[in-house]
């Protein structure tokens, strides 16, 4: 029988620094109660400015190889999921691997916005199936704070940092991770994008910095498609995993907004004890989201050892991704 992959350890950390609504309120034209009913959210952790993303990274990382009794010279690949690594190059992960000290691995990102974990868990299930690899360091995190424009309120209240990661290892007997899913559809990448410092929109000398440069969304449309992509994505990943819906013990969506959670549980059946939801304390976190909500879920004994969860995802691209795990 091949290895089944497995996630033995998870992690993570997400900066002290608050934002409450109260703090948009003075910043932008909102509300606390526009923004509680509309989303979910009523604080959100952000970084100081000019932190990188390997300063949450790292000690999301130590916290999975510490459960997972992995360490650092285990570690033989690091795949960081992110669209707002520390730099343009070398990667995050190469920052992450140095910290640590994991110096037998290869590292690399991979960029699949919101969707970033889910990818990197695809990739890390391949990896270690077909036996290239027996450790392996996934870790969906973000700094979203350093592309978004505090100006535009349509935006800006939605977005908090952090990261999450996992260990993922050859598993054992009926534990592991089932099935995973990915998919995308580039004729929707108008509907959310950041232009940065990309080569198309140079971030070059004397060049003036507009708002144009920032994190962009019709949050109305990517909304639409969010409930119907990411719901298929979670029948298909049911599917090929041969589990049927009320099997499942918890189910993990992108924390993105709660009103498109509550949609997808409805779609699929889950009763709202089933339904992982922290929204209200972290915001969209983007890749990092899903890694997030699943260690504070194992952490807090809402998902036992055993069990099996669902995760989905989705963000700019558009992308997605879903997986079925017995934890
Ligand atoms: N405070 C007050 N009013 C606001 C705010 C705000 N913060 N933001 C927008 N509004 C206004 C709009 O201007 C608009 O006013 P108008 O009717 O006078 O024109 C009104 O509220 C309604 O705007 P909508 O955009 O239609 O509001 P909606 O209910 O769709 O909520 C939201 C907006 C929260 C962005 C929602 O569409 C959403 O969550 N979309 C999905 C986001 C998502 O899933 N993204 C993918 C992942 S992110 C990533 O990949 C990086």
């Amino acid at each position: 029988m091949p290895p089944v992959a497995m996630i033995t350890g998870t992690g993570h950390a997400v900066p002290e620094r608050i934002l409450d609504n109260k703090y948009f309120e003075s910043i932008v034209d909102t509300s606390d109660e526009w923004i509680v009913t509309r989303t979910g959210i009523r604080e959100r952790h952000v970084v100081e400015p000019g932190t990188g993303l390997s300063a949450l990274a790292v000690p999301a990382a130590r916290q999975a190889m510490e459960k997972a009794g992995v360490g650092p010279l285990d570690i033989e690949l690091i795949i960081i999921c992110t669209v707002s690594g520390d730099l343009k190059f070398p990667s995050t992960a190469i920052y992450v691997q140095r910290e640590l000290g994991a110096t037998n691995a290869a590292a690399f990102d991979v960029s699949a916005t919101c969707a970033g974990y889910i990818y990197g868990l695809h990739l890390a299930k391949i990896f270690i199936e077909s036996g290239n690899y027996k450790t392996i360091l996934v870790i969906g995190g973000e700094i979203l704070s350093s592309m978004t424009n505090y100006k535009d309120r349509s935006t800006c209240v939605l977005f908090g940092d952090g990261a999450g990661a996992n260990i993922i290892q050859k598993g054992n007997g009926e534990r592991g991770i089932l099935a995973t899913y990915v998919g995308s559809d580039g004729r929707l990448a108008d509907l959310l994008y950041c232009w940065g410092s990309g080569s198309s929109h140079l971030w070059a000398d004397g060049t003036t910095i507009t708002q144009d440069y920032f994190l962009k969304m019709r949050g109305n449309e990517v909304f639409r498609h969010a409930v119907r992509i990411m719901g298929s994505a979670c029948e298909k990943v049911l599917e090929i995993a041969g589990i049927s819906q009320d099997k499942i013990d918890l189910f993990i969506a992108h924390q993105a907004n709660i009103r498109i959670v509550k949609a997808m549980a409805s779609r699929l059946n889950l009763p709202s004890e089933k339904v992982y939801i922290n929204i209200e304390r972290f915001g969209n976190t983007s890749a990092a989201s899903v890694p997030i909500a699943l260690n504070e879920a194992l952490e807090t004994g809402v998902l036992k050892p055993g069990q099996l969860c669902l995760m989905c995802s989705f963000g700019g691209g558009l992308t997605w991704g879903s997986a079925v795990v017995r934890i």
